[in-house]
């Protein structure tokens, strides 16, 4: 291949992953202390909790509010006001419910749905945090 070819195409990959911020490279506040992503960090640090307490063969809590993700601000305007954001964010919020009033029998299964719930809305959203979001699948 033409070396101008794999050039541009190593541009375009790179403008990419830039348009979801710096996340690819720091998946960790990429977008400075908004609404949103403190209530995103919260949430990984809760189900990283969660997930530990589920490999000691413990029960785990949620206690955050998650309905503020239909309500929490931050940089990406357009995107969290969107019609698919709020699909989500509706369906996460569902599951993190079931859990906090434990509605169910199957904590791992609920557990696994809530992890699946942030790789659903992230694919779509911005791919940076699924960095983050693969530690939280638990090792079988
Ligand atoms: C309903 C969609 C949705 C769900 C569910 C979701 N996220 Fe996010 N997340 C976003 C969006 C959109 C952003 C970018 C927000 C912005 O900065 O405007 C974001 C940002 C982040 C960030 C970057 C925060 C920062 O510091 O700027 C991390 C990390 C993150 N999410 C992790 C997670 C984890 C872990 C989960 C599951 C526990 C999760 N997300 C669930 C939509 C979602």
């Amino acid at each position: 291949m033409n070396k101008l070819v794999v050039i541009s195409v190593l541009f375009i990959i790179v403008l990419y992953l830039g348009s979801c911020k710096d996340e690819a490279k720091k998946p960790i506040n990429p977008n400075g202390d908004t609404e949103i992503s403190l209530l995103m960090r919260a949430m990984y640090e809760e189900a990283l909790t969660a997930r530990r307490n589920i490999e000691k063969g413990e029960d785990f809590e949620l206690s955050l509010d998650y309905k503020k993700l239909l309500t929490a601000k931050g940089v990406m305007t357009d995107k969290l006001e969107s019609p698919l954001y709020k699909a989500y964010a509706e369906s996460y919020i569902a599951i993190a419910e079931r859990i906090k009033n434990d509605l169910s029998d199957n904590r791992i299964e609920d557990y696994k749905l809530l992890v699946e719930g942030c790789r659903k809305c992230h694919d779509v959203m911005c791919q940076g945090p699924l960095v983050l979001v693969n530690k939280l699948v638990l090792k079988e």
